[in-house]
């Protein structure tokens, strides 16, 4: 599996029918190089919680290419007073078998409210997803503060997890250290830095002080291979 990090939380998954993409904060996200024009083919779109910074082009990118949408039920019923044709709603804790492998919704400590045209519509729980495409277990936490919850993943056997870093929203480092203590994956890749000031966040510096797993910092819009 080829997976690419665009900066903030957007990470893309390919594995050769399924092609995800991950809370695709594409346009506006500074660290990101391509633009919705730039993303033709997409089998699957994950959402974490209905924050801008994750629902992102969502809406524009299922209508483009027909992709299913996996979020919560809330954020569902929103993308379908959208227009969205083709939704899957799950909710925390509930595990579902998809044609590509099985997804898990797991909890969040964060808001999820969605901004529209003005006002804040209920957007449910935050969440993140446990996707396991091909053998390969992948962890993505979405917005999280720290949460002895993270201690339940570590039954999960991640073989690799994406954490927030940036602080200020989510995990900083050193939450984000114990995350890993919990969680225990093969791998983590720090994710939800250096988009905007005020989540500042240094990943050598993650890298440094997680002992237990293997750290991978993924440069932005750069790609990494998964056996
Ligand atoms: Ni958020
Ligand atoms: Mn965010």
């Amino acid at each position: 599996m080829k997976i690419t990090y665009y900066g903030h939380s957007v990470i893309m998954m390919e594995d050769k029918e399924f092609k995800a993409i991950i809370d695709p904060f594409i346009t506006g996200n500074g660290l990101c190089n391509i633009t919705v024009d730039d993303i033709n083919e997409l089998s699957h779109i994950f959402v974490t919680h209905g924050h801008g910074d994750h629902i992102g082009d969502t809406v524009a990118l299922a209508k483009k290419t027909g992709a299913l949408v996996i979020t919560n039920h809330e954020i569902a019923a929103y993308f379908a007073s959208k227009g969205v044709a083709r939704i899957h709603a799950m909710h925390l804790g509930g595990r579902t078998k998809f044609d590509f492998g099985v997804v898990k919704m797991t909890n969040a400590i964060h808001g999820s409210g969605i901004s529209d045209d003005g006002r804040m519509i209920e957007g449910g729980n935050p969440g993140g997803f446990i996707i396991e495409v091909n053998n390969n277990k992948i962890y993505h936490a979405g917005d999280t503060g720290l949460t002895y919850d993270m201690k339940l993943l570590e039954d999960e056997h991640i073989d690799l997890a994406f954490l927030p870093i940036g602080g200020n929203f989510t995990m900083d480092i050193n939450d984000a250290v114990k995350a890993v203590k919990f969680i225990k994956p093969k791998a983590v890749v720090p994710i939800h830095y250096k988009t905007f000031p005020i989540v500042n966040a240094d990943p050598q510096e993650f890298k440094n002080k997680v002992k237990d797993s293997v750290v991978i910092v993924i440069d932005f819009n750069e790609s990494i291979e998964m056996e």
